[in-house]
């Protein structure tokens, strides 16, 4: 899976990223000043639009050629500081992204959580495990907002995966759905091709 992922970026295929960041998250985030994690980061610039919300930001990316495209891109000067993963700490800004397994990540705690193209990424077989690590680094009062997708399995497989409501709410009680609209044209081309008409990004956040 690891390998999976570290070759889409090797050969550019990351279709999922938004260049001008995740509307989503403009629209609905509502919280400021937090240390706010952003697990299985990309290069997206969420990881901005966050800090510029007041945030510490932090990520975290297994793939090394994304974390450098991050700073490159965004011209942004780095530091390196060598640890369990290594950390890429933007020079006098507040955002740093952590290279490596999310699974081994451990720099916690977080008093708030966003998750775009990252819970959905998870094949559902670790989904629950990835659940419980991100509670492991989170605060029990944590603020999330998850971004999640539903379609209809049996015509499209991912990654991207739908993650139902039920289930969403097995892992988050405490969410509420707070947005719901149809992104077929901007969903992975597989999917039209296979027939899917229909994928529905919903927004989950705590009240
Ligand atoms: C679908 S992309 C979404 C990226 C980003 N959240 C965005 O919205 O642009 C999923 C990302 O997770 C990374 N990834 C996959 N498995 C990972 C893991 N176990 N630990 C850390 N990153 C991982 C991939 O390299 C990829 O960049």
């Amino acid at each position: 899976m690891d390998e999976q992922w570290l070759e889409r970026w090797r050969e550019g295929r990351i279709g999922w990223h938004e260049p001008e960041g995740n509307t989503s998250l403009q629209k609905h985030w509502v919280v400021s000043g937090k240390r706010v994690l952003v697990p299985l980061c990309g290069k997206t610039r969420d990881l901005i639009w966050l800090e510029h919300q007041g945030h510490e930001v932090v990520g975290v990316e297994l793939s090394e050629l994304a974390v450098q495209a991050f700073f490159a891109e965004n011209e942004i000067a780095y530091s390196i500081v060598a640890g369990p993963q290594t950390a890429y700490v933007a020079d006098n800004r507040s955002i740093t992204i952590y290279c490596g397994d999310y699974f081994d990540f451990s720099a916690g705690p977080f008093d708030a959580y966003y998750d775009r193209g990252a819970l959905v990424a998870i094949p559902p077989n670790l989904r629950g495990r990835y659940v419980g690590h991100t509670r492991s680094l989170l605060r029990e009062d944590a603020d999330k907002l998850i971004i999640c997708l539903e379609y209809d399995a049996s015509i499209a497989t991912g990654p991207p995966f739908p993650v139902p409501a039920e289930e969403v709410l097995s892992y988050w009680p405490d969410l509420q759905r707070v947005d719901a609209y149809d992104d077929i044209e901007n969903g992975p081309p597989k999917f039209r091709e296979a027939g899917l008409e229909e994928m529905i990004e919903v927004v989950w956040r705590n009240p």
